[in-house]
């Protein structure tokens, strides 16, 4: 549809967790006119759900090169290691800066940060607020520190496409905005720069630690706008999700790591601790062993859930230290101080998305990704805990820094991104041969928004935590199968309603599902959080590698 209303800003950024509204502020402080446009509220994205903390090497006796190694290991060689180091060196100065910013930390009574552990770290150097609710502090903060600073924020605002000069340049975004009186209705905010922090892909699947808004949006318009996406198969389960019945669908509450970095135990119905022997750090073994363990455990004993045994904490420590956990599973009728917590693994995090440079390039000259809509190259193959927060802090100063410089004459101008050279193998072809989408008359393909929850049982079932060649190509054939019915092309000379946002979103989880199906198929080997049932181990002849997409033109 025709934007109806215009705003002409330097830096226009997607989302409001920690990545977007990080960027924001150091844009707006460098005297850039920065809108922030966001699709719920500004405190509404996944940030204010993170529970256990912020990793960084912030502990006495713990270095950067320590939290490199565990990010490393974590990974399963498929980190840029350059990312990793920027990541990990930068990273206990970006945590002063937050806390400068107004975010409070829960300390020790001599002032010092209180550090716990987590899955993959050798050392406690999680740092956490409000026991286990770090997200929703940080999110206060800097919600807190934008409006202190007049920032422009657009709230209600679900972003449709990329807009681009005659020379293939970002040039701004058309969004969709409800109930903000002279912004309602389809717009746009042309702008040089703009910033994709539009978070992850939980709601690609039934069962997710991400909120309803977490559809992809930002990795669906990256692919609609050219750019290029990578490691979309590496999906992280999260391993301790409270399990409410194997039906359950949508945001699922979590039990943090760090539940088990205080030292909760792993059990099955018996008792017995299935971790012991498996790893040598046991519970806190990285994320995707874990995930793994309790599936195989699950298989094993006929069972659909685990159980997270912290009695031993007591009432007290429950209470102080994991308020939010307590407070959820009593809702739900469990008490963690007189029970093992009922467990299983749910969606929690996209590894990959969409492929950037140290800098935050994307492959679209002035287009811009943070956060976990982004592959920055420091998750690899599976994101060590607690790393996402940090990479949203470290590469958000990153992307500002460019933007501030790029509007100088001189070398820092927007060129191509510093990729090495793009692998475009059979996944692009498999990409490219994706069967046509009906239109709209806009061209703008629409689905139906009661294909969501189709698509996320499709997705749950064929590309979960455990995947096969069979259970894939079903996934891909039944994503078809949905797009094609959920079409109803409009008749010649019809007029085409302007698209809710649940149907946008509905196209957005789609055009996801398709490309991570595609590459998970693709990728014959199991390595990090990706695990082929039909091809059970590391391949590092053949797929020490990465799977990147970009649609062709006339798939888009
Ligand atoms: C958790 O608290 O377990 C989640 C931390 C993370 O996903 O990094």
């Amino acid at each position: 549809p025709a934007p109806g209303w215009a705003i002409d800003a330097d830096v226009v950024v997607v989302g409001s967790g920690v990545a977007g509204l990080t960027t924001a502020l150091r844009c707006t402080a460098a005297g850039l006119r920065t809108v922030v446009v966001t699709k719920a509220r500004l405190d509404d994205g996944s940030t204010r759900w993170a529970q256990g903390g912020i990793a960084a090497a912030l502990g006495e006796g713990d270095t950067p090169e320590q939290h490199l190694a565990d990010t490393l290991v974590a990974g399963v060689g498929l980190c840029d290691e350059d990312a990793v180091r920027a990541l990990v060196t930068e990273g206990p100065a970006a945590v002063r800066r937050l806390i400068d910013t107004g975010a409070h930390f829960d300390t020790s009574a001599t002032g010092e940060l209180e550090l716990t552990r987590e899955g993959g770290h050798h050392r406690r150097r999680i740092a956490h607020a409000g026991g286990d609710a770090t997200g929703a502090e940080i999110s206060r903060a800097l919600v807190e520190a934008v409006r202190a600073a007049a920032l422009r924020t657009v709230e209600n605002a679900l972003v449709l496409d990329l807009l681009t000069d005659a020379h293939g340049r970002t040039s701004g975004v058309t969004l969709h905005v409800m109930g903000e009186g002279q912004h309602d209705g389809v717009g746009a905010v042309h702008a040089p720069a703009v910033v994709l922090a539009t978070g992850g892909i939980g709601q690609v699947f039934s069962a997710t630690t991400n909120p309803a808004v977490s559809t992809g949006d930002g990795v669906a318009l990256a692919l609609r706008a050219g750019a290029e996406i990578s490691d979309l198969e590496f999906v992280q389960f999260h391993p301790t999700v409270l399990f409410l019945g194997s039906g359950a669908e949508g945001q699922q509450p979590l039990v943090s790591e760090a539940v088990r970095g205080e030292g909760a135990h792993l059990v099955d119905a018996d008792g017995v601790r299935f971790m012991l022997g498996r790893h040598e750090l046991a519970e806190l073994a990285p994320r995707d062993i874990v995930a793994k363990a309790i599936v195989r455990r699950m298989r094993e004993r006929g069972a659909d859930h685990m159980y997270l045994d912290a009695r031993h904490f007591g009432a007290a420590m429950w209470e102080s230290r994991f308020p939010t956990i307590l407070a959820a599973c009593r809702s739900h009728g469990i008490d963690p101080v007189t029970e093992p917590v009922p467990v299983a693994p749910a969606a929690h995090y996209a590894s990959g998305g969409i492929r950037t440079d140290l800098r935050g390039r994307t492959t679209v000259p002035g287009l811009y990704a943070s956060g976990e809509a982004a592959c920055t190259g420091v998750h690899g193959a599976n994101r060590l805990a607690s790393n996402s927060l940090l990479e949203g802090l470290v590469f958000a100063e990153r992307i500002a820094a460019d933007i501030v410089a790029s509007r100088r004459p001189g070398p820092a101008e927007h060129g191509p991104a510093e990729h090495g050279p793009a692998e475009h193998g059979p996944l692009t072809e498999a990409a490219e041969n994706a069967p046509e989408a009906a239109e709209n008359v806009d061209g703008l393909p629409l689905i139906a928004p009661e294909a969501r929850p189709v698509i996320q049982r499709i997705m749950s079932m064929g590309a979960g935590v455990l995947r096969s060649a069979r259970s894939l190509e079903e996934a891909a054939r039944a994503l078809e199968t949905v797009e094609s019915a959920a079409y109803e092309p409009l008749a010649p000379g019809a007029k085409a309603a302007v698209p809710g946002v649940d149907s946008w979103e509905t196209t957005n989880l789609l055009c996801v599902a398709r490309v991570l199906a595609a590459a998970a198929l693709e990728r014959e080997e199991t390595r990090g959080c990706h695990w082929r049932e039909d091809h059970p181990e590391r391949d590092d002849t053949d797929w020490r590698r990465h799977l990147v997409v970009r649609l062709t033109p006339e798939r888009r």
